[in-house]
């Protein structure tokens, strides 16, 4: 049901078309950015785009995709744009896009994604595993990507011993092995209170209550008007 292919301008009818489309969804969900500045990257023959596909029996549909620009000598992308269009938003294909994204760059040697997020993304990209504090050395980056000054610059690692085709899985088992093994080093035995502390709370309680008594009673008045404590308690649960 689901493809993500990568297209550039190639001149290909079917590439350019998808390319459009994923235009005009990013053009929609970033409606601050010049549509004329968008086109000029989707078509601009150094950057590439991954594309989400829906696939049907009449038509294949772009649901969304990123924009990128690689640069494979020093080992890093430049994400430009990603976007879903707005109906399949928060479905989870931010993340699957993500972690195909992932796995098609590890496999082509890239060890690290750059980008310029802005506030309202911040959170999706740290939620994939992008950092505001940089691990990419600088000398790879810096002069080889426009500076924003609106936007945060994020970057994330990729990890060559991860499978990010399957990471959901692989965190399950991880989760399922960490707990094993914190079970090993705690011992869960719940054991009885000791009988003399609860005494002693029980004798502390009542004393308390017999020197509440005292010093209400020594209310003047209070004990000619027929009050106690424990009547001046009942009244107060009444109201
Ligand atoms: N801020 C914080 N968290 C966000 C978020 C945002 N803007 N958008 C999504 N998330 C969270 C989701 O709640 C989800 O969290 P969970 O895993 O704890 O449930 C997680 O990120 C992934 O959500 P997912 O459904 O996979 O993402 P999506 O399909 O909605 O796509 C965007 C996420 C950002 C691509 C999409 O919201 C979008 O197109 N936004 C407008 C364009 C944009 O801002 N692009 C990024 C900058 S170029």
């Amino acid at each position: 049901m689901i493809d993500f292919p990568v297209y550039k301008n190639d001149g290909a009818k079917e590439h350019m078309r998808a390319l459009i489309d994923l235009k005009n969804i990013i053009a929609k969900q970033l409606p601050k950015m010049p549509k004329e500045y968008i086109t000029r990257l989707i078509m601009d023959r150094k950057h590439e785009s991954m594309l989400i596909l829906k696939k049907s029996d009449t038509q294949n549909k772009v649901i969304g995709g990123v924009v990128y620009r690689p640069f494979e000598e020093n080992g890093f992308v430049e994400i430009a744009f990603l976007a879903i269009t707005a109906i399949e938003q928060v479905k989870g294909y931010g993340t699957r896009l993500m972690n195909k994204f992932k796995a098609y760059l590890q496999k082509k040697g890239i060890k690290y994604m750059v980008t310029y997020a802005d506030n309202n993304a911040i959170g999706y990209f740290k939620k994939q595993g992008f950092s505001t504090i940089p691990r990419i050395p600088k000398h790879l980056w810096y002069g080889y990507i426009k500076d924003y000054e609106s936007g945060t610059l994020m970057d994330c690692y990729l990890n060559p011993d991860i499978d990010y085709n399957n990471i959901s899985n692989e965190l399950k088992k991880q989760k399922a092995a960490l707990l094993e093994a914190l079970k090993k080093c705690y011992h869960f035995e719940i054991y009885k209170g000791l009988e003399l502390e609860q005494k002693e709370v029980k004798r502390k309680r009542k004393e308390e209550d017999l020197e509440s008594e005292k010093v209400f009673s020594s209310i003047p008045g209070i004990a000619e008007s027929g009050w106690n404590l424990q009547l001046y308690k009942k009244s107060l649960y009444f109201y």
